[in-house]
């Protein structure tokens, strides 16, 4: 797995918190992930998968060891080879997840406690030119 890029927050994700990634796919993009991590074992709260292959976004989440059922989107607003940005914004209920300020999907937290994710990742076919988590309350 390559790694692109990891940041702990030891106390943990809070509703309202957005992470802005910004990075630019490489020409051969399969897929990426960036990865919600609960400070208990390997567990993933949240798990976002661009895969460029069949133009699929998978979400899910790993928890108990299993992956839990995938949410599919059927829209793909990502190209090889071009920069993005991807806003992951929590309130108490959803991850919202827009694409260059376009809302594409809402995800609905299966990991309820939100101070449990203290772990962001970011992994395979991409290259990240900066991340940042911002407070920005809720709306
Ligand atoms: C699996 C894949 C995992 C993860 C999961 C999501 O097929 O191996 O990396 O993406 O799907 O449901």
């Amino acid at each position: 797995m390559a790694l692109r890029f990891e940041a702990s927050y030891p106390e943990g994700l809070c509703p309202g918190w957005s992470v802005i990634v910004k990075g630019e796919t490489s020409s051969n993009a399969n897929m990426f992930e960036i990865n919600f991590l609960c400070n208990a074992g390997d567990q993933i709260a949240f798990h976002f998968n661009p895969r460029f292959s069949d133009s699929r976004i998978v979400c899910n989440s790993f928890l108990s060891n299993r992956w839990g059922p995938e949410e599919v989107t059927d829209t793909f607003p990502l190209k090889e080879k071009e920069p993005f940005q991807i806003e992951i914004y929590s309130d108490p209920d959803y991850f919202h997840v827009s694409i260059d300020e376009n809302k594409i999907l809402q995800y609905k937290h299966r990991q309820k406690q939100l101070s449990a994710i203290t772990k962001l990742q970011v992994v395979k076919d991409v290259r990240i030119s900066s991340m940042e988590i911002t407070k920005r309350g809720l709306y």
